[in-house]
């Protein structure tokens, strides 16, 4: 097989998720005065969006905050719904998904959240929040005694942490391996399709490198799809094969990131791409 060979077979790979013209409406919040004076006022947090994640790579979503990449990541899990538009999953519209294919799609499709701190309970010990995800994916399954031990070794290994850790609080951890554990536990439910959003932003630059490596390593590894929203285009930039550049609810510019960092089209992603030290755009890993 020549080199070439794995890059053609991603192009002509089917999407794994898609995106039609999907739209997110919030209703602004009025005091009580301004219920009875104000008529309702609505805001687009997602404004038309469609967007093709290719299988088993890793897709960039960068823009500045409050955009809406977290609304969009929350609408590709369907934490929450859209207000209209598609998303389609394998092929498959996932609203019309009949319940046990529901079921699975909320196995298949985890998210990392940039809060460790609040994102994992503070009163569960490492080893019952990994065992708890463990047996909801097996029980999900039909198997009634699921054996999580071996397991769960396997999953710390996989994100790069002691097993002894296991036995400690969310607290005990650094925000760095509380992270790490984020990541295990969405990996515990088999996922294909892993939607990171901002997992580096609350970490020291030092850290940030080697979240963004164990991400690069699960894509190769377990050849997990994986969507990484930022607002720091470095740090997409450094590992996406695909990048796009979201403003106000729309997404502005979409390619490879040889494509979107070496010549933008938009003012927007020239003013994301101003703010990065020069040394750090040449290292992406698909120049
Ligand atoms: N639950 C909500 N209710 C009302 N407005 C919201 C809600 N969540 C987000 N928004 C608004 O939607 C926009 C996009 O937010 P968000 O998706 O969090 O952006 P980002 O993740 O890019 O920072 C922002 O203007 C935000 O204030
Ligand atoms: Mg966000």
């Amino acid at each position: 097989m020549n080199a070439i060979a794995p890059a053609l077979a991603a192009i002509k790979a089917p999407p794994l998720c898609e995106l039609h013209d999907i739209r997110k409406e919030y209703v602004l919040r009025r005091g009580l005065l301004e219920r009875f004076t104000r008529p309702e006022r609505r805001v687009a947090a997602v404004d038309g969006v469609s967007l093709a994640i290719p299988q088993g790579r890793i897709f960039g979503l960068v823009g500045e905050s409050g955009c809406g990449k977290s609304t969009l990541g929350q609408i590709m899990v369907r934490l929450i719904e859209p207000t209209s538009g598609t998303l389609l999953y394998r092929g498959n519209d996932v609203s019309r998904l009949p319940p046990e294919e529901r079921h699975s799609f909320r196995h298949r499709v985890q998210m990392v959240f940039q809060d460790t701190s609040s994102s994992l309970n503070p009163r569960k010990r490492i080893r019952r929040a990994l065992g708890e995800a463990i047996r909801a994916r097996e029980v999900s399954n039909g198997i009634k005694t699921p054996v999580v031990q071996a397991e769960m070794t396997e999953l710390m290994r996989q994100v790069g942490l002691d097993v002894a850790l296991l036995g400690r609080f969310p607290h005990e951890l650094s925000g760095g391996q509380r992270q790490r554990i984020g990541i295990a536990r969405a990996l515990a439910m088999k996922p294909e399709l892993l939607i990171a959003d901002e997992p580096v932003s609350s970490l020291d630059v030092s850290l940030q490198g080697q979240i963004i490596n164990l991400l690069q390593d699960l894509n190769d590894r377990l050849n997990l799809t994986i969507v990484l929203v930022s607002h720091d285009l470095a740090v997409v930039a450094r590992i996406c094969a695909e990048i796009a550049v979201m403003k106000e609810g729309k997404i502005v510019e979409q390619g490879p990131p040889r494509t979107v960092l070496g010549a933008p089209s938009h003012a927007y992603t020239r003013t994301l791409l101003s703010s990065i030290p020069r040394g750090l755009v040449g290292r992406s890993r698909y120049r």
